[in-house]
Protein backbone atom coordinates (compact mmCIF):
# COMPACT_ATOMS: atom_id res chain seq x y z
CA UNK A 1 0.00 0.00 0.00
CA UNK A 2 1.14 3.52 -0.76
CA UNK A 3 2.78 5.77 2.13
CA UNK A 4 -0.49 8.02 3.26
CA UNK A 5 0.45 11.43 2.91
CA UNK A 6 -1.81 12.80 5.42
CA UNK A 7 -0.17 10.56 8.26
CA UNK A 8 2.93 12.54 7.39
CA UNK A 9 4.31 14.96 9.49
CA UNK A 10 4.31 17.82 7.37
CA UNK A 11 0.60 17.01 6.74
CA UNK A 12 0.46 17.67 10.47
CA UNK A 13 2.30 20.65 10.43
CA UNK A 14 0.52 22.15 7.47
CA UNK A 15 -2.85 21.36 9.14
CA UNK A 16 -1.68 23.28 12.04
CA UNK A 17 -0.27 26.37 10.02
CA UNK A 18 -3.49 26.16 8.11
CA UNK A 19 -5.80 26.10 11.26
CA UNK A 20 -3.99 29.36 12.47
CA UNK A 21 -3.87 30.90 9.41
CA UNK A 22 -5.65 34.21 9.19
CA UNK A 23 -5.11 35.14 5.19
CA UNK A 24 -4.12 38.69 5.38
CA UNK A 25 -2.36 39.57 2.45
CA UNK A 26 -2.67 43.37 3.17
CA UNK A 27 -0.86 42.58 6.52
CA UNK A 28 1.64 40.78 5.26
CA UNK A 29 2.71 43.27 2.66
CA UNK A 30 2.67 46.08 5.26
CA UNK A 31 4.76 44.08 7.35
CA UNK A 32 7.24 43.10 5.22
CA UNK A 33 8.80 45.53 2.65
CA UNK A 34 10.82 42.52 0.86
CA UNK A 35 7.88 40.18 0.62
CA UNK A 36 7.35 40.37 -2.93
CA UNK A 37 11.63 40.33 -3.58
CA UNK A 38 11.26 37.25 -0.73
CA UNK A 39 8.99 35.06 -2.62
CA UNK A 40 9.51 35.38 -6.19
CA UNK A 41 11.84 32.98 -8.24
CA UNK A 42 13.23 32.52 -11.66
CA UNK A 43 12.82 29.70 -13.63
CA UNK A 44 14.50 29.93 -17.13
CA UNK A 45 13.31 32.95 -18.60
CA UNK A 46 9.81 32.88 -16.39
CA UNK A 47 10.00 35.43 -13.48
CA UNK A 48 7.38 33.77 -10.82
CA UNK A 49 6.06 35.92 -8.07
CA UNK A 50 4.57 34.20 -5.63
CA UNK A 51 3.73 36.75 -2.90
CA UNK A 52 0.29 37.09 -3.08
CA UNK A 53 0.20 33.52 -1.90
CA UNK A 54 -1.38 32.52 1.08
CA UNK A 55 2.68 31.76 2.14
CA UNK A 56 4.66 32.67 4.74
CA UNK A 57 8.14 31.60 5.89
CA UNK A 58 6.27 28.65 7.99
CA UNK A 59 4.49 27.48 5.82
CA UNK A 60 7.21 27.29 2.32
CA UNK A 61 9.29 25.23 5.59
CA UNK A 62 6.29 22.78 5.38
CA UNK A 63 5.49 22.74 1.98
CA UNK A 64 9.00 21.78 1.49
CA UNK A 65 8.90 19.35 4.16
CA UNK A 66 6.42 17.69 2.28
CA UNK A 67 7.82 17.19 -0.92
CA UNK A 68 10.79 15.49 1.41
CA UNK A 69 8.44 13.15 2.96
CA UNK A 70 6.46 12.28 -0.21
CA UNK A 71 9.76 11.07 -1.80
CA UNK A 72 9.58 14.09 -4.38
CA UNK A 73 13.39 13.99 -5.73
CA UNK A 74 13.10 9.89 -5.57
CA UNK A 75 9.78 10.39 -8.28
CA UNK A 76 11.48 13.14 -9.70
CA UNK A 77 14.35 10.37 -10.49
CA UNK A 78 12.08 7.19 -10.95
CA UNK A 79 10.42 9.46 -13.73
CA UNK A 80 13.25 11.26 -15.57
CA UNK A 81 15.70 7.81 -15.53
CA UNK A 82 12.67 5.95 -17.28
CA UNK A 83 11.67 3.63 -14.61
CA UNK A 84 8.26 2.63 -15.59
CA UNK A 85 6.18 4.75 -13.04
CA UNK A 86 3.26 4.30 -14.72
CA UNK A 87 2.22 1.27 -13.14
CA UNK A 88 -1.43 0.40 -14.19
CA UNK A 89 0.44 0.50 -17.74
CA UNK A 90 3.29 -0.39 -17.07
CA UNK A 91 5.27 1.93 -19.20
CA UNK A 92 8.18 4.52 -18.36
CA UNK A 93 7.28 8.31 -18.19
CA UNK A 94 9.65 10.08 -20.18
CA UNK A 95 8.44 13.04 -22.23
CA UNK A 96 11.32 15.08 -20.90
CA UNK A 97 13.43 12.76 -22.92
CA UNK A 98 12.05 13.91 -26.03
CA UNK A 99 13.31 17.54 -25.28
CA UNK A 100 17.14 16.74 -24.44
CA UNK A 101 19.64 17.76 -26.54
CA UNK A 102 21.51 15.33 -29.10
CA UNK A 103 24.35 15.74 -27.07
CA UNK A 104 23.13 13.68 -24.00
CA UNK A 105 22.73 10.22 -23.61
CA UNK A 106 19.90 8.30 -21.60
CA UNK A 107 20.20 4.65 -21.85
CA UNK A 108 16.91 3.17 -20.42
CA UNK A 109 16.61 -0.89 -20.43
CA UNK A 110 19.84 -1.13 -22.36
CA UNK A 111 18.36 1.10 -25.16
CA UNK A 112 19.67 5.09 -25.10
CA UNK A 113 16.60 6.52 -26.48
CA UNK A 114 18.21 10.22 -26.91
CA UNK A 115 19.01 8.69 -30.25
CA UNK A 116 15.84 7.50 -31.47
CA UNK A 117 13.98 10.76 -30.56
CA UNK A 118 16.68 12.83 -32.39
CA UNK A 119 16.03 10.30 -35.48
CA UNK A 120 12.68 11.03 -35.53
CA UNK A 121 13.14 14.64 -34.99
CA UNK A 122 15.57 15.04 -37.99
CA UNK A 123 12.70 13.37 -39.77
CA UNK A 124 10.37 15.73 -38.56
CA UNK A 125 11.89 18.27 -39.92
CA UNK A 126 13.37 16.97 -42.88
CA UNK A 127 9.54 16.91 -43.89
CA UNK A 128 8.60 20.58 -42.78
CA UNK A 129 11.27 21.67 -44.70
CA UNK A 130 10.36 19.86 -47.65
CA UNK A 131 6.45 21.64 -47.23
CA UNK A 132 7.92 24.83 -46.13
CA UNK A 133 10.06 24.93 -49.16
CA UNK A 134 7.21 23.80 -51.43
CA UNK A 135 9.66 20.92 -52.61
CA UNK A 136 6.86 18.59 -51.41
CA UNK A 137 4.16 18.87 -53.85
CA UNK A 138 0.59 17.48 -53.83
CA UNK A 139 -0.51 15.13 -56.86
CA UNK A 140 -0.81 17.81 -59.54
CA UNK A 141 2.46 19.16 -59.01
CA UNK A 142 0.86 22.13 -56.53
CA UNK A 143 2.36 23.09 -53.37
CA UNK A 144 1.23 22.65 -49.90
CA UNK A 145 -0.67 25.82 -48.37
CA UNK A 146 -2.81 24.12 -45.79
CA UNK A 147 -2.37 21.34 -43.33
CA UNK A 148 -4.61 19.80 -41.50
CA UNK A 149 -3.87 17.74 -38.06
CA UNK A 150 -6.63 15.53 -37.65
CA UNK A 151 -6.08 13.87 -34.11
CA UNK A 152 -7.79 13.98 -30.43
CA UNK A 153 -7.21 15.06 -26.96
CA UNK A 154 -3.09 14.98 -26.74
CA UNK A 155 -2.81 14.48 -30.55
CA UNK A 156 -4.69 17.75 -31.41
CA UNK A 157 -4.71 20.08 -27.79
CA UNK A 158 -0.92 20.64 -27.91
CA UNK A 159 -0.47 21.06 -31.41
CA UNK A 160 -3.38 23.61 -31.68
CA UNK A 161 -2.70 25.61 -28.82
CA UNK A 162 0.93 25.83 -29.71
CA UNK A 163 -0.05 26.32 -33.20
CA UNK A 164 -2.10 29.27 -31.85
CA UNK A 165 0.40 30.67 -29.10
CA UNK A 166 3.35 30.93 -32.18
CA UNK A 167 1.25 31.95 -34.77
CA UNK A 168 3.60 34.74 -35.31
CA UNK A 169 6.28 32.28 -36.25
CA UNK A 170 4.58 30.66 -38.74
CA UNK A 171 5.64 30.89 -42.14
CA UNK A 172 3.74 32.87 -44.40
CA UNK A 173 1.17 31.59 -46.81
CA UNK A 174 0.97 28.10 -44.72
CA UNK A 175 -1.95 27.46 -42.90
CA UNK A 176 -2.34 24.83 -40.27
CA UNK A 177 -5.99 23.73 -39.47
CA UNK A 178 -7.49 21.13 -36.58
CA UNK A 179 -10.00 18.54 -36.59
CA UNK A 180 -10.64 16.50 -33.44
CA UNK A 181 -14.29 16.16 -33.08
CA UNK A 182 -16.18 13.25 -34.54
CA UNK A 183 -19.16 15.65 -34.71
CA UNK A 184 -18.99 15.83 -38.95
CA UNK A 185 -19.42 19.53 -38.50
CA UNK A 186 -15.70 19.68 -37.65
CA UNK A 187 -14.67 18.26 -41.20
CA UNK A 188 -17.15 19.89 -43.06
CA UNK A 189 -16.09 23.38 -41.73
CA UNK A 190 -12.06 22.26 -41.85
CA UNK A 191 -12.54 21.48 -45.61
CA UNK A 192 -15.21 23.63 -47.03
CA UNK A 193 -13.02 26.10 -48.71
CA UNK A 194 -10.05 24.18 -48.83
CA UNK A 195 -8.24 23.19 -52.50
CA UNK A 196 -7.49 19.76 -52.04
CA UNK A 197 -4.75 20.23 -54.74
CA UNK A 198 -2.79 21.90 -52.23
CA UNK A 199 -3.84 20.71 -48.86
CA UNK A 200 -2.25 18.08 -46.68
CA UNK A 201 -3.54 15.96 -44.10
CA UNK A 202 -1.20 14.99 -40.93
CA UNK A 203 -3.22 12.24 -39.20
CA UNK A 204 -2.15 12.06 -35.44
CA UNK A 205 -2.68 9.23 -33.06
CA UNK A 206 -1.08 7.50 -30.49
CA UNK A 207 -2.56 4.34 -30.47
CA UNK A 208 -3.94 4.91 -34.55
CA UNK A 209 -7.12 2.77 -32.51
CA UNK A 210 -9.67 6.07 -31.61
CA UNK A 211 -12.78 6.60 -32.89
CA UNK A 212 -12.83 10.04 -33.94
CA UNK A 213 -9.26 9.93 -35.44
CA UNK A 214 -10.03 7.40 -37.82
CA UNK A 215 -13.93 8.09 -38.29
CA UNK A 216 -12.30 11.98 -39.14
CA UNK A 217 -9.61 10.18 -41.53
CA UNK A 218 -11.85 8.33 -43.71
CA UNK A 219 -13.84 11.50 -44.49
CA UNK A 220 -11.07 13.61 -45.25
CA UNK A 221 -9.63 10.65 -47.18
CA UNK A 222 -12.92 10.76 -49.02
CA UNK A 223 -13.05 14.47 -49.60
CA UNK A 224 -9.53 14.22 -51.26
CA UNK A 225 -10.24 11.89 -53.75
CA UNK A 226 -13.75 12.91 -54.52
CA UNK A 227 -12.79 16.53 -54.57
CA UNK A 228 -9.74 15.39 -56.47
CA UNK A 229 -12.17 13.18 -59.02
CA UNK A 230 -14.51 16.20 -59.33
CA UNK A 231 -11.31 18.64 -60.40
CA UNK A 232 -10.37 16.14 -63.10
CA UNK A 233 -7.07 15.80 -61.05
CA UNK A 234 -7.62 11.81 -60.46
CA UNK A 235 -9.29 9.24 -62.90
CA UNK A 236 -10.47 7.43 -59.74
CA UNK A 237 -8.04 4.46 -60.68
CA UNK A 238 -6.64 2.80 -57.80
CA UNK A 239 -2.92 3.86 -58.30
CA UNK A 240 -4.47 6.98 -58.91
CA UNK A 241 -5.59 7.15 -55.25
CA UNK A 242 -2.86 5.42 -53.82
CA UNK A 243 -0.42 8.15 -54.89
CA UNK A 244 -2.99 10.98 -54.15
CA UNK A 245 -2.97 9.59 -50.67
CA UNK A 246 0.63 8.78 -50.47
CA UNK A 247 1.15 12.57 -51.46
CA UNK A 248 -1.89 14.00 -49.27
CA UNK A 249 -1.35 11.91 -46.06
CA UNK A 250 1.00 11.50 -43.58
CA UNK A 251 0.66 9.97 -40.25
CA UNK A 252 2.02 10.48 -36.96
CA UNK A 253 1.55 7.07 -34.64
CA UNK A 254 3.30 4.56 -32.22
CA UNK A 255 1.45 1.60 -34.02
CA UNK A 256 3.06 1.88 -37.52
CA UNK A 257 1.53 -1.24 -38.34
CA UNK A 258 -1.91 0.15 -38.18
CA UNK A 259 -0.69 3.35 -40.08
CA UNK A 260 -0.01 0.76 -43.28
CA UNK A 261 -3.43 -0.68 -42.72
CA UNK A 262 -5.07 2.37 -42.90
CA UNK A 263 -3.28 3.09 -46.58
CA UNK A 264 -0.76 5.06 -45.07
CA UNK A 265 2.56 4.35 -46.71
CA UNK A 266 5.01 3.53 -43.45
CA UNK A 267 7.54 6.15 -44.97
CA UNK A 268 5.51 9.16 -44.76
CA UNK A 269 4.71 8.16 -40.76
CA UNK A 270 6.35 9.53 -38.23
CA UNK A 271 6.92 7.48 -34.40
CA UNK A 272 7.14 8.02 -31.43
CA UNK A 273 6.94 5.54 -28.62
CA UNK A 274 4.63 4.13 -25.08
CA UNK A 275 6.22 5.96 -22.90
CA UNK A 276 4.97 8.93 -24.42
CA UNK A 277 1.43 10.26 -22.71
CA UNK A 278 -0.48 11.95 -25.22
CA UNK A 279 -1.18 14.78 -22.86
CA UNK A 280 2.34 14.87 -22.94
CA UNK A 281 3.21 14.62 -26.68
CA UNK A 282 3.43 17.83 -28.43
CA UNK A 283 7.32 17.78 -27.86
CA UNK A 284 7.09 14.41 -30.24
CA UNK A 285 6.14 13.69 -33.60
CA UNK A 286 2.89 14.71 -32.73
CA UNK A 287 4.02 18.64 -33.11
CA UNK A 288 4.73 18.03 -36.81
CA UNK A 289 2.09 20.20 -37.65
CA UNK A 290 3.64 22.82 -35.42
CA UNK A 291 7.19 22.41 -37.26
CA UNK A 292 5.91 22.55 -40.39
CA UNK A 293 4.36 26.00 -39.57
CA UNK A 294 7.16 27.86 -37.56
CA UNK A 295 9.91 25.42 -39.04
CA UNK A 296 12.68 23.08 -37.45
CA UNK A 297 14.79 25.90 -36.06
CA UNK A 298 11.87 27.82 -34.00
CA UNK A 299 10.80 23.57 -33.05
CA UNK A 300 13.84 23.11 -31.85
CA UNK A 301 13.89 26.15 -29.85
CA UNK A 302 10.13 25.42 -28.55
CA UNK A 303 12.19 22.08 -27.19
CA UNK A 304 15.27 23.54 -26.12
CA UNK A 305 12.42 25.73 -23.57
CA UNK A 306 10.96 22.78 -22.57
CA UNK A 307 14.70 21.29 -21.75
CA UNK A 308 15.44 24.45 -19.75
CA UNK A 309 12.78 23.78 -17.11
CA UNK A 310 13.25 20.17 -17.00
CA UNK A 311 16.61 21.21 -16.10
CA UNK A 312 15.07 23.35 -13.66
CA UNK A 313 13.18 20.75 -12.09
CA UNK A 314 15.91 18.65 -11.61
CA UNK A 315 18.82 20.58 -9.81
CA UNK A 316 16.69 23.14 -8.03
CA UNK A 317 16.48 23.02 -4.27
CA UNK A 318 12.66 22.67 -3.35
CA UNK A 319 12.95 26.45 -1.60
CA UNK A 320 13.48 28.01 -5.32
CA UNK A 321 11.83 25.47 -7.64
CA UNK A 322 9.41 27.09 -9.39
CA UNK A 323 7.28 23.76 -10.39
CA UNK A 324 7.80 22.36 -7.15
CA UNK A 325 6.65 25.50 -4.91
CA UNK A 326 3.63 26.14 -8.14
CA UNK A 327 2.16 22.30 -7.26
CA UNK A 328 2.81 22.42 -3.35
CA UNK A 329 1.11 25.73 -2.95
CA UNK A 330 -1.80 24.06 -5.54
CA UNK A 331 -1.91 21.15 -2.92
CA UNK A 332 -1.85 23.78 0.07
CA UNK A 333 -5.41 25.01 -1.07
CA UNK A 334 -7.14 22.16 -2.84
CA UNK A 335 -6.18 19.93 0.66
CA UNK A 336 -6.13 22.71 3.40
CA UNK A 337 -8.73 25.46 2.19
CA UNK A 338 -11.14 23.12 -0.24
CA UNK A 339 -10.13 24.95 -3.02
CA UNK A 340 -12.19 23.15 -6.16
CA UNK A 341 -10.77 24.51 -8.66
CA UNK A 342 -7.60 27.12 -10.24
CA UNK A 343 -7.59 29.56 -13.12
CA UNK A 344 -5.05 29.93 -15.64
CA UNK A 345 -5.37 33.74 -17.29
CA UNK A 346 -3.13 34.27 -20.11
CA UNK A 347 -2.52 37.87 -20.54
CA UNK A 348 -1.13 36.93 -24.15
CA UNK A 349 -4.19 36.70 -26.55
CA UNK A 350 -2.20 34.06 -28.51
CA UNK A 351 -2.15 31.55 -25.72
CA UNK A 352 -6.09 31.91 -25.96
CA UNK A 353 -6.31 27.62 -26.11
CA UNK A 354 -3.64 27.36 -23.22
CA UNK A 355 -6.24 26.67 -20.58
CA UNK A 356 -8.17 24.27 -22.94
CA UNK A 357 -4.96 22.26 -23.04
CA UNK A 358 -4.35 22.68 -19.31
CA UNK A 359 -7.79 20.92 -18.81
CA UNK A 360 -6.44 17.65 -20.43
CA UNK A 361 -2.80 17.60 -18.63
CA UNK A 362 -4.09 18.39 -15.46
CA UNK A 363 -7.31 16.79 -15.19
CA UNK A 364 -6.44 13.42 -17.38
CA UNK A 365 -3.66 13.09 -15.12
CA UNK A 366 -4.74 13.94 -11.68
CA UNK A 367 -8.47 13.04 -11.56
CA UNK A 368 -7.79 10.05 -9.97
CA UNK A 369 -9.93 8.49 -6.60
CA UNK A 370 -7.42 5.78 -6.07
CA UNK A 371 -3.66 5.76 -5.50
CA UNK A 372 -1.14 3.86 -7.59
CA UNK A 373 -1.39 0.61 -5.77
CA UNK A 374 -5.43 0.36 -6.16
CA UNK A 375 -6.23 1.82 -2.71
CA UNK A 376 -8.34 4.61 -2.00
CA UNK A 377 -6.95 8.34 -2.28
CA UNK A 378 -7.05 9.35 1.37
CA UNK A 379 -7.09 13.41 0.23
CA UNK A 380 -9.32 15.50 -2.64
CA UNK A 381 -7.22 14.88 -5.86
CA UNK A 382 -7.04 17.11 -9.21
CA UNK A 383 -8.54 20.51 -8.90
CA UNK A 384 -10.25 21.85 -11.88
CA UNK A 385 -8.14 23.83 -14.11
CA UNK A 386 -10.16 26.51 -16.16
CA UNK A 387 -9.55 30.76 -17.88
CA UNK A 388 -9.64 32.47 -20.78
CA UNK A 389 -7.19 34.92 -21.93
CA UNK A 390 -7.44 38.29 -19.96
CA UNK A 391 -9.11 41.09 -20.47
CA UNK A 392 -11.50 38.92 -21.77
CA UNK A 393 -12.44 36.86 -18.32
CA UNK A 394 -12.78 40.04 -16.57
CA UNK A 395 -15.82 40.86 -18.30
CA UNK A 396 -17.03 37.85 -17.93
CA UNK A 397 -16.26 35.62 -15.07
CA UNK A 398 -13.85 37.44 -13.09
CA UNK A 399 -17.11 38.68 -10.63
CA UNK A 400 -16.81 35.34 -9.30
CA UNK A 401 -13.56 35.49 -8.62
CA UNK A 402 -13.34 38.88 -6.77
CA UNK A 403 -16.39 38.59 -4.76
CA UNK A 404 -18.08 34.78 -4.74
CA UNK A 405 -18.16 32.49 -1.88
CA UNK A 406 -15.29 30.07 -3.63
CA UNK A 407 -11.87 30.19 -3.35
CA UNK A 408 -10.64 30.13 -6.63
CA UNK A 409 -6.34 30.28 -6.65
CA UNK A 410 -5.21 32.17 -10.17
CA UNK A 411 -2.39 31.68 -12.03
CA UNK A 412 -1.75 35.19 -14.37
CA UNK A 413 0.29 35.39 -17.39
CA UNK A 414 2.21 37.92 -18.98
CA UNK A 415 5.18 39.44 -21.30
CA UNK A 416 7.10 42.13 -21.75
CA UNK A 417 7.38 42.41 -25.46
CA UNK A 418 4.09 42.10 -27.12
CA UNK A 419 4.38 40.30 -30.73
CA UNK A 420 2.93 43.69 -32.03
CA UNK A 421 3.77 46.57 -30.34
CA UNK A 422 0.62 48.68 -31.74
CA UNK A 423 0.33 52.42 -30.63
CA UNK A 424 -3.26 53.81 -30.58
CA UNK A 425 -3.91 57.47 -29.71
CA UNK A 426 -0.56 57.87 -28.25
CA UNK A 427 -0.75 55.01 -25.95
CA UNK A 428 1.17 52.01 -26.39
CA UNK A 429 -1.84 49.40 -26.55
CA UNK A 430 0.74 46.65 -24.83
CA UNK A 431 0.54 48.93 -21.61
CA UNK A 432 -2.91 49.54 -21.06
CA UNK A 433 -2.94 45.49 -21.23
CA UNK A 434 -0.64 45.02 -18.68
CA UNK A 435 -2.05 47.49 -16.86
CA UNK A 436 -5.16 45.38 -16.23
CA UNK A 437 -3.11 41.91 -15.71
CA UNK A 438 -1.25 44.18 -12.73
CA UNK A 439 -4.39 45.77 -11.30
CA UNK A 440 -6.46 42.37 -11.04
CA UNK A 441 -4.10 40.67 -9.10
CA UNK A 442 -3.67 43.72 -7.04
CA UNK A 443 -7.65 43.62 -6.67
CA UNK A 444 -7.46 40.33 -5.78
CA UNK A 445 -5.29 40.75 -3.05
CA UNK A 446 -5.96 43.82 -1.01
CA UNK A 447 -9.50 44.45 -2.01
CA UNK A 448 -11.43 47.08 -0.80
CA UNK A 449 -12.48 47.50 2.79
CA UNK A 450 -15.71 48.77 3.63
CA UNK A 451 -14.27 52.27 5.11
CA UNK A 452 -12.47 52.82 1.20
CA UNK A 453 -15.77 52.36 -0.07
CA UNK A 454 -17.44 55.06 1.82
CA UNK A 455 -14.81 57.42 1.69
CA UNK A 456 -15.93 57.92 -1.68
CA UNK A 457 -19.15 58.88 -0.85
CA UNK A 458 -20.97 55.71 -1.55
CA UNK A 459 -24.49 55.43 -0.32
CA UNK A 460 -24.37 53.17 3.36
CA UNK A 461 -27.02 50.76 1.60
CA UNK A 462 -24.53 50.12 -1.34
CA UNK A 463 -21.34 49.68 0.59
CA UNK A 464 -21.81 45.76 1.15
CA UNK A 465 -21.87 45.09 -2.57
CA UNK A 466 -19.16 47.33 -3.14
CA UNK A 467 -16.85 46.03 -0.93
CA UNK A 468 -13.81 43.25 -2.46
CA UNK A 469 -12.65 41.34 0.71
CA UNK A 470 -9.23 40.80 -1.15
CA UNK A 471 -7.37 37.54 0.07
CA UNK A 472 -7.65 35.53 -3.27
CA UNK A 473 -4.11 34.06 -3.79
CA UNK A 474 -2.69 34.46 -7.36
CA UNK A 475 0.37 33.75 -9.01
CA UNK A 476 2.15 36.17 -11.50
CA UNK A 477 4.10 34.95 -14.40
CA UNK A 478 6.07 37.12 -16.34
CA UNK A 479 8.38 36.40 -19.39
CA UNK A 480 10.34 38.30 -21.83
CA UNK A 481 8.28 37.12 -25.37
CA UNK A 482 5.95 34.38 -26.34
CA UNK A 483 8.59 33.33 -28.41
CA UNK A 484 9.03 29.20 -29.00
CA UNK A 485 11.60 28.53 -26.20
CA UNK A 486 8.76 30.58 -23.59
CA UNK A 487 5.88 28.57 -24.59
CA UNK A 488 7.93 25.46 -24.35
CA UNK A 489 8.85 26.80 -20.64
CA UNK A 490 5.66 27.22 -19.79
CA UNK A 491 4.11 23.44 -20.73
CA UNK A 492 6.88 21.82 -18.90
CA UNK A 493 6.24 24.46 -16.38
CA UNK A 494 2.95 23.29 -15.49
CA UNK A 495 3.68 19.35 -16.36
CA UNK A 496 5.78 19.32 -14.16
CA UNK A 497 3.34 21.22 -11.61
CA UNK A 498 1.12 18.20 -12.36
CA UNK A 499 3.87 16.00 -11.10
CA UNK A 500 4.44 17.26 -8.28
CA UNK A 501 0.79 17.46 -6.89
CA UNK A 502 0.32 13.59 -8.36
CA UNK A 503 3.41 12.76 -6.11
CA UNK A 504 1.54 14.31 -3.23
CA UNK A 505 -1.31 12.60 -3.47
CA UNK A 506 0.47 9.21 -4.29
CA UNK A 507 -1.96 8.74 -7.80
CA UNK A 508 -0.53 7.72 -11.01
CA UNK A 509 -0.43 10.72 -13.01
CA UNK A 510 0.10 9.05 -16.53
CA UNK A 511 -3.16 6.65 -16.95
CA UNK A 512 -6.16 7.39 -17.98
CA UNK A 513 -8.73 4.97 -17.46
CA UNK A 514 -11.78 7.26 -16.61
CA UNK A 515 -12.02 7.80 -20.26
CA UNK A 516 -12.77 3.74 -21.05
CA UNK A 517 -16.01 3.30 -19.87
CA UNK A 518 -17.67 5.98 -22.18
CA UNK A 519 -15.73 4.48 -25.39
CA UNK A 520 -16.80 1.09 -24.25
CA UNK A 521 -20.38 2.32 -24.07
CA UNK A 522 -20.86 4.01 -27.67
CA UNK A 523 -19.97 1.31 -29.12
CA UNK A 524 -22.76 -0.33 -27.73
CA UNK A 525 -25.30 2.14 -27.95
CA UNK A 526 -24.27 2.76 -31.45
CA UNK A 527 -26.44 -0.27 -33.03
CA UNK A 528 -29.53 0.85 -30.28
CA UNK A 529 -29.61 4.31 -32.05
CA UNK A 530 -29.27 2.76 -36.12
CA UNK A 531 -32.18 0.30 -35.22
CA UNK A 532 -31.40 -2.68 -33.53
CA UNK A 533 -33.72 -3.86 -31.00
CA UNK A 534 -32.15 -5.99 -29.13
CA UNK A 535 -29.24 -3.23 -28.55
CA UNK A 536 -32.47 -0.55 -27.65
CA UNK A 537 -34.15 -3.41 -24.76
CA UNK A 538 -30.73 -3.62 -22.89
CA UNK A 539 -30.69 0.04 -22.37
CA UNK A 540 -32.03 1.76 -19.14
CA UNK A 541 -34.88 3.76 -19.56
CA UNK A 542 -33.55 7.47 -19.91
CA UNK A 543 -31.39 6.03 -22.76
CA UNK A 544 -33.98 4.20 -24.41
CA UNK A 545 -35.76 7.72 -24.05
CA UNK A 546 -33.28 10.04 -25.29
CA UNK A 547 -32.66 7.72 -28.66
CA UNK A 548 -36.82 7.80 -28.82
CA UNK A 549 -36.57 11.72 -28.53
CA UNK A 550 -34.03 10.81 -31.13
CA UNK A 551 -35.80 8.93 -33.65
CA UNK A 552 -38.92 10.98 -33.28
CA UNK A 553 -36.66 14.17 -34.30
CA UNK A 554 -34.07 13.58 -36.96
CA UNK A 555 -34.67 15.25 -39.92
CA UNK A 556 -32.91 14.20 -42.98
O1 LIG B 1 -9.37 8.97 -24.62
C1 LIG B 1 -8.32 9.70 -24.08
C2 LIG B 1 -7.08 9.55 -24.89
O2 LIG B 1 -6.57 8.28 -24.76
C3 LIG B 1 -6.05 10.59 -24.51
O3 LIG B 1 -5.28 10.23 -23.44
C4 LIG B 1 -5.30 10.74 -25.79
O4 LIG B 1 -4.53 11.91 -25.81
C5 LIG B 1 -6.43 10.74 -26.78
O5 LIG B 1 -7.33 9.78 -26.26
C6 LIG B 1 -6.07 10.41 -28.20
O6 LIG B 1 -5.46 9.18 -28.30
P1 LIG B 1 -4.66 8.77 -29.60
O7 LIG B 1 -3.53 9.71 -29.78
O8 LIG B 1 -4.21 7.36 -29.36
O9 LIG B 1 -5.60 8.83 -30.77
Amino acid sequence: MSADVTKTAAWARLSNLHDSFTPDLRGAFAADPDRAATFTRTAGELHVDLSKNFLDADVLAALVALADEVGLAERRAAMYSGERINVTENRSVLHTALRRPRTDSLVVEGRDVVPDVHEVLDKVYAFANQVRSGEWKGVTGKPITTVINIGIGGSDLGPVMVYEALKPYKQRGLECRFISNIDPSDVFEKTVDADPETTLFIVASKTFTTLETLTNAKMARWWLLDALAKAGAVDGSDAQNADAIAKHFVAVSTALDKVAEFGIDPANAFGFWDWVGGRYSVDSAVGTAVAVAIGPDNFADFLAGMNAMDVHFAETPWGQNVPALMGLLNVWYVNFFGAESHAVLPYAQYLHRFAAYLQQLTMESNGKGVKADGTPVTTATGEIFWGEPGTNGQHAFYQLIHQGTRLIPADFIAVATPAHGIQCDGADVHELFLANFLAQTKALAFGKTADEVRAEGVAEALVPAKVFEGNRPTTSIMAPALTPSVVGQLIALYEHITFVEGVVWGIDSFDQWGVELGKVLAKQIGPAITGDAAALAAQDASTQGLIAYYQANRAR
